[in-house]
């Protein structure tokens, strides 16, 4: 037996070798066997919204890390703040009504910060996917409250990224993070069409009218289902991950009412909008939206922590008192939620972002960032070119009127994300789709820097894409 054991003991020790040399980090969203066969590129230092790997290789990052380093790297106010905080109180949590100052300082600005979007409360996660988690359970326990225990279905669209716990993963409405893992997505959520007009519109059909359709799936969706077991609707202003998919016009106006009718809950998915990236505080600023729940993350802290919330408005915040009152206890918190050094990285941020008004110089560099890139749908491989403030994607055809997918053995999205990459930009690929994303505080400097760049990785994708397949359309 002691033999044995040991055999095994020593077959697990050499596996352990095997791993510890390119894939000690099982990394998200990345193929480990790649990894095993490329070494990830490794970035080693920040500067602005410029950054260096460990081959001394410079790169504009065009995606703001995860559309989420919205000041760039090296903001000394930002290091300075989270300094302070370390030295002064590292940790202590916010549990069974003990607090920290820099908590209750930081969650008070926030509420004043979105207190014209009615929100009245906050929840404080360590980033977009539990505090989605914490949106869902606020639900749930709103409609226990209010004396609705039927309601408990989550309706969310294809397409939809909102993170990759399991509450959240199975919201998204994207078959990558589903695949392989049994249940996902669980039985309570429902999933109504991706409101993409240029690729989902009938013929002859307006983008008002496209809209009355989608409108229309959901209310007979909320009708087949029973509009007493529905809890929730959930949604992105701009869907992100999915490829950047702003909503067709009349889109949130004709499916607030719906939503009103049967009295569901809306989740508001702010993470990549929320603090300015359409050129407004809010995503719901931008399209006027009126949800129940807000999801924030990402720019909040600007990424120099990891760091969310569940922004509360008081129809919800009033019956979770309520609630909480007849069990003696809110059962629900995590260890660094309202981490000390996170809130001081947050309270800095919305600082900076207030005193600048970054959302008004977003709004000013969009246009630049838009409609220079909107021209690359003359390229003839270039379905689309889509997006709203500082988010865009570039979407790839083989044949403009049937918009069918270019199928190059590697992803044409890929292709040019590596040969940006040669050029010395970071951009993201979604396969047919390129994500842009820049950091809020981006110049005209950057901009050009970022055409040029892409320019020049454009030139070298033509040569590629049209060595493989030379009968694609050349205009
Ligand atoms: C819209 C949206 N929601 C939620 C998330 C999940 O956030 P996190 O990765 O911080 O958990 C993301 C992440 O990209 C997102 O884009």
């Amino acid at each position: 037996m002691l033999g044995l054991a040991c055999a095994a003991c020593l077959g697990r020790r050499g596996g352990l070798r095997a791993y510890s040399a390119l894939t000690s980090n099982l990394a998200p969203f990345t193929n480990p066997s790649e990894k095993e066969r490329n070494s990830a590129v490794t970035l080693v230092r920040g500067e602005g919204v410029h950054v260096w790997d460990d081959q001394g290789n410079k790169y504009l990052d065009g995606l703001a890390g995860l559309w989420s380093n919205a000041l760039g790297n090296g903001n000394e106010r930002v290091i300075g703040a989270a300094h302070a905080q370390l030295k002064k109180l590292a940790y202590q949590h916010t549990f069974w009504n003990r607090t920290t100052d820099i908590a209750e300082e930081y969650t008070r600005r926030l509420v004043d910060f979105a207190s014209h979007r009615g929100v009245v409360q906050t929840f404080m996660s360590c980033g977009g996917s539990d505090a989605n988690d914490t949106n869902v359970k606020l639900a749930w326990y709103y409609w226990n409250a209010v004396g609705q225990p039927s309601r408990k279905t989550v309706i969310a669209r294809h397409g939809a990224y909102h993170g990759v716990t399991i509450t959240a993963s199975s919201m998204s409405g994207l078959d990558s993070i589903h695949k392989g893992y049994g249940p996902l997505p669980l039985p309570w959520v429902r999933h109504v069409s991706t409101p993409h007009y240029w690729r989902n519109g009938l013929p002859g059909e307006t983008e008002e009218e496209y809209s009355s359709r989608l409108a229309k799936e959901l209310e007979d969706l909320i009708l087949r289902e029973g509009p007493e077991t529905i809890a929730a609707f959930i949604a992105e202003p701009v869907m992100g991950a999915g490829g950047v998919i702003p909503p067709p016009k009349g889109y949130f106006q004709k499916i607030q009412p719906i939503l009103q009718k049967y009295d569901i809950l809306f989740i508001l998915d702010e993470v990549i909008t929320a603090f300015g990236r359409l050129g407004e505080r809010f995503g719901s600023d931008f399209f006027d939206i009126q949800p129940d729940l807000y999801t924030v993350a990402k720019a909040m802290s600007s990424s120099y922590y990891p760091l969310g919330a569940a922004l509360i408005t008081e129809r919800v915040a009033d019956a979770i008192k309520d609630q909480a009152n007849k069990f003696g206890v809110f059962g629900h918190g995590y260890t660094y939620g309202g981490h000390p050094v996170a809130c001081a990285i947050g309270l800095e941020c919305l600082n900076i972002y207030e005193e600048t008004s970054i959302w008004d110089h977003v709004k000013l560099m969009t246009p630049t960032f838009q409609l220079t890139l909107k021209q690359l749908e003359t390229h003839p491989l270039v379905g689309e070119v889509r997006g709203e403030g500082f988010m865009l994607a570039i979407e790839f055809v083989s044949d403009k009127a049937t918009k069918a997918p270019l199928g190059t053995s590697v992803p044409p999205a890929t292709i040019l994300a590596n040969e940006c990459m040669k050029n010395g930009l970071l951009v993201r690929s979604t396969g047919n789709v390129v994500v842009l994303a820049p950091s809020l505080v981006f110049t005209m400097e950057n901009f050009q820097e970022l055409f040029s760049k892409l320019k020049a990785s454009f030139d070298s994708f033509d040569q590629i894409v049209y060595k493989e397949l030379p009968d694609l359309p050349r205009e």
